[in-house]
Order: structure tokens, then sequence, then C-alpha cells
């Protein structure tokens, strides 16, 4: 490591100290700076003492490379030698141990947040909600296999998109409470130096604050299953005032889809309709464990088509949409689509694929 990383540093010095694509970033915020201030100075000691070690170590290869038939240095012992090699590391690790213990104290005390955001994992999307203001969301990736292949062919890097980013206020200190409903996840954002394992039945604590307002990205950081590449974090950073106004938005639209669900109780879909509406949520939701031809994975995740909760007892089939199946990977969708839609996308599992019911579910029911 000492050996490589002062070879590249020796390359690309100009551009490390500001962060590169050798480099880790230094990020957007005070911790994400501390911790790329701590990555270099380690770095740096690093780099001095490898080029001793190997300076020595290649002065004494050439030097003595011709001294055939010298009796080597014959002794035991050296007190002196022995204490400065105890004594010299032991300073070094404490040197390196001041700066990055009162780095990690900072990290985990959250306390005096001015907004806290509980995050849940999920596979394979986050879900984000906004403590004391009765606004939450689930970010999904938006980008589709499609876009995927034919990025993967012109051999560039592709950008995973979702459809709702976390928003969270610049230069506000924002709390995560971090959590998962099935397997273990990461929450990660290299930019805010936050990496915190979302597990089940446990709360994890975080925090960030932003700088400079932007777009944020990272990633699911802890192996979670067969979309764990396609878990994507994008983080909206806004200025204060405009963060405001967003949550108000939010707050509004929260509002007006609690009214159109009221409303949506009364509403008969036609068939064709409520077809329409059950694809694209089976598309959207089912599809990436069940397959779009409704086969499921074999000793996975089983077939929708012909399976005995498609074929059997209406009320079995909704409750396990809405509610899960505890024990298997099967969420519950009741807090993520309205009735209408958990109607239509039962009738749409009921009709899609050969040996169908034929039975339709009406949100009023
Ligand atoms: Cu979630 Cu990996």
């Amino acid at each position: 490591y000492t050996l490589l990383g002062c070879l590249s540093a020796l390359m690309v010095s100009p551009s490390m100290a500001s962060g590169s694509l050798w480099n880790m970033t230094p990020g957007v915020t005070e911790i994400s700076q501390q911790v790329f201030g701590l990555h270099m100075t380690i770095f740096y000691i690093c780099c001095v003492i490898a080029l001793l070690v190997f300076g020595v170590m290649i002065y004494s290869l050439i030097r003595h490379r011709h001294s055939k038939g010298v009796t080597p240095a014959n002794f035991h012992e050296s007190t002196k030698v022995e204490i400065a090699w105890t004594v010299v590391p032991f300073l070094i690790l404490i040197g390196m141990a001041v700066p990055a213990t009162s780095t990690l104290i900072a990290m985990e005390d959250p306390s005096d947040a001015e907004l806290t955001v509980q995050i849940t994992g999920s596979q394979w999307k986050w879900h984000y909600q906004y403590f004391g203001h009765d606004v939450g969301f689930y970010s999904l990736m938006s980008t589709t296999q499609e876009q995927i292949e034919n990025q993967a062919e012109k051999g560039a890097n592709y950008l995973l998109e979702v459809d709702k980013p976390l928003v969270i206020p610049a230069n506000r200190k924002v709390r995560f409470l971090m959590t998962s409903d099935d397997v273990i996840h990461s929450w990660w954002v290299p930019a805010f130096a936050v990496k915190k394992d979302a597990n089940p039945g446990f709360i994890n604590e975080a925090w960030t604050k932003v700088t400079t307002p932007g777009t944020y990205r990272g990633q699911c950081a802890e192996l979670c299953g067969k979309d764990h590449g396609f878990m994507p974090v994008v983080v909206e950073v806004l200025p204060e005032a405009e963060f405001d106004a967003w949550l108000v938005e939010q707050k509004q639209m929260a509002n007006a889809a609690a009214d159109a669900e009221a409303a949506s109780l009364g509403q008969v879909l036609t068939l064709d309709e409520s077809m329409a509406l059950g694809e694209q949520i089976y598309i959207g939701r089912c599809a990436a464990c069940h397959q779009p031809n409704g086969m499921g994975l074999p000793g996975v995740f089983p077939a929708i088509k012909a399976s005995p909760v498609a074929l059997g007892d209406i009320g079995a089939h909704i409750d396990i949409v809405a509610n899960g199946k505890p024990g298997t990977a099967m969420q519950a969708f009741a807090a993520q689509l309205s009735l209408k839609e958990l109607a239509a996308v039962v009738t749409y599992q009921r009709n899609a694929f050969d040996n169908n019911t034929g039975d339709v579910v009406q949100a009023a029911d």
C-alpha cells in the first residue's frame, strides 16, 4: 500500500491534494473534509515511512551487491535500537490516533439536529420519512435496464437515477435514523462521509451538515441481494429557503393525495383501466422479483402465473400484496400504494397471465 501510494502520490500529487479520480473526495461537509484531511495526513506519514524503509533497503542492496565473502555483523540485542523502534512507532500511532478520535467522536454526535429523517432500506429502494412533518416517500431507481445496457455498450460510466431523491437543506444539521425492512443495507454518500448500516430491528444514527447545495450520489454499500447494485442513493441539497418551500409543497401534495385516495374509494375502474394501471405498477414493483412474464425466479421468488395465491381466494391475495409475507422477501405494499393501485395490481396479477381467474378488485371493495 505504502509503496504504491508513494508512487501514485509522486505522479499525481498536485491533483490529489484537492481530490481527484485517484483519491477520495474531500466532500461538502466539515466532517468529510476532516476525514479527507486525516486520510491525507496518514497517507503522507505512510509515504515518509515507506521512503525511509525502502530507501535504506534499496541502498543496501545496491551498495553491498558485490560484497561476497564478507562476514555479516554478528550481534545480539541492542537496547538503544529496541527502544527506538518501540518509541518511534508508538509516537507516530498516537499522533494519528488523536485527530482520528476527535473526528470519530464528532461523527457520532447527532445532537442539536434541526431535522430528522428516518431512512429505511428495503430490497431494493430507500424510504425517507421526515419526522414531525408528515412527509415521507420511497426513492426507487428510475434508470431502466435498457438504458443501462445502452450505456454499457458504449463503455460509458452511467449514473443510476432515482424517481424521488432525498431532499435536505444546506447549512442545517440533519440527523438520520437508519433501519431496514428486510436484510442489512448500508446508506452511503461519499461526499458527506456518511456510511451507516441499515439493520432490521435496530436503529443507527448518523448526521450531516452540507455546506454546498447540489446533487450528491451514493449507493447501498452492503450486499443485500439480487439488485444490490441497483440501489442508488441520490440526495438533493437545497438552499434553506428553497427547502422550506419544498417541505410545504410536499405537505400539500400529501394532503391532495389523501383526498384523491378518499375519492378513489368510490371510484369504479373498467377492467381495461384497472389492467393498464395494474401493469404499470406490476412492472415497476413486482416484476423485479416475479419477472415481467409472471414466472418468478424458481427457488427464490414464486411465480404469479398459476400460483395458488393468484388462483385462490382473492382476500388472501390482497392480504399478501398489502401486508407482505413475514419471513420472506415479500414486502408490504399497503403504505406504498393507494387502495386504487392495490386493487389494480391484484386485478392485473389475476388476469395478465395464463391460468388466470378473471377476478377484478375495486378500490371500493
Ligand atoms: Cu441494499 Cu445493498
